[in-house]
C-alpha cells in the first residue's frame, strides 16, 4: 500500500464572486521513505496541495489518503492530531524576515538547520516548502542533505516543493504541477546523491 495515495483532489477558494482553482484533479501514489519533488511555476497550487498533505488544508473534492486513512474526512480536532502524530514542516522564512542584515542571514540559516534536523528526527511525513529559498548556497545544501539523510536511513516520506529544478534529481518521484494540475509525473529509479548536485 502506497503511504500516500491522492485521489481526484481539488481544492477551490471562494473569494466574494470570484472562484480560484487552485488544485484540480490531482492523482498520485507515494511509497513510504521516498522523496518527492514538486516543481511549477508559481501560482500553480504546490503549497495548496502540501498544505493538504499536512493537514493544514482541506479539499474541495476527492480523497487523501495518508496511511490508508482519509484525512479528506477529517474534522478540524482530528487534523491537528494528524499533524501533531505524522507531519514535520520546513518553511521558507524569507517572506518572514525581508529587511535581515548579513549577520541575521547567517544565524537565520543556522536556525533553519536546526529546524530542519529536529523535524527530519521523527516524522512519517516531512514536508518541505522553498525550504531552501531563503539560504545561501552551501546551507541550502545542507539542509537537503539533511532532508534526504531523514528519507533514507528513517524510512521518513518526504515532499519538497520547489522552483529549482536542479534539485529534481534527488527525487524518486517528480510531480510537476502547472496551472492547477498535474503536469507530468517522472519516476527516478537512481537519485542523484545530493552531493553530486549543483546548481
Ligand atoms: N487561501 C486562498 N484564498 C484564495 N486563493 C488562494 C488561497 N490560497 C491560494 N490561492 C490561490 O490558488 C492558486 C495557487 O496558489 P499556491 O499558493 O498553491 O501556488 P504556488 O504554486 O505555491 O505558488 P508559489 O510558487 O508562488 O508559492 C493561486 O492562484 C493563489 O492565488
Ligand atoms: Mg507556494
Amino acid at each position: 500500500m502506497a503511504y500516500i495515495d491522492v485521489r481526484q483532489m481539488s481544492r477551490m477558494f471562494l473569494t466574494g464572486t470570484q472562484v480560484t482553482h487552485a488544485n484540480t484533479d490531482i492523482s498520485f501514489k507515494v511509497e513510504q521513505g521516498s522523496v518527492v519533488v514538486i516543481l511549477g511555476p508559481s501560482g500553480a497550487g504546490k503549497s495548496t496541495l502540501l498544505n493538504i498533505l499536512g493537514g493544514m488544508d482541506s479539499p474541495s473534492e476527492g480523497e487523501v489518503l495518508i496511511d490508508g486513512v482519509d484525512i479528506a474526512k477529517m474534522n478540524a480536532r482530528q487534523l491537528t492530531t494528524y499533524r501533531r502524530q505524522s507531519v514535520g514542516f520546513v518553511f521558507q522564512f524569507y517572506n518572514l524576515v525581508p529587511n535581515l542584515t548579513a549577520r541575521e542571514n547567517v544565524e537565520l540559516a543556522s536556525q533553519i538547520t536546526k529546524n530542519a534536523r529536529d523535524v527530519a528526527k521523527n516524522p512519517k511525513l516531512l514536508l518541505c516548502d522553498e525550504p531552501t529559498g531563503a539560504l545561501d548556497y552551501k546551507t541550502g545544501k545542507q539542509v537537503l542533505q539533511v532532508i534526504q539523510n531523514a528519507a533514507k536511513e528513517t524510512e521518513t516520506t518526504v515532499i519538497i516543493v520547489t522552483h529549482n529544478s536542479a534539485i529534481a534529481k534527488m527525487g524518486d518521484q517528480v510531480i510537476r504541477i502547472n496551472d492547477a494540475h498535474v503536469q507530468s509525473i517522472e519516476h527516478n529509479a537512481h537519485p542523484t546523491p545530493l552531493a553530486e548536485i549543483e546548481w
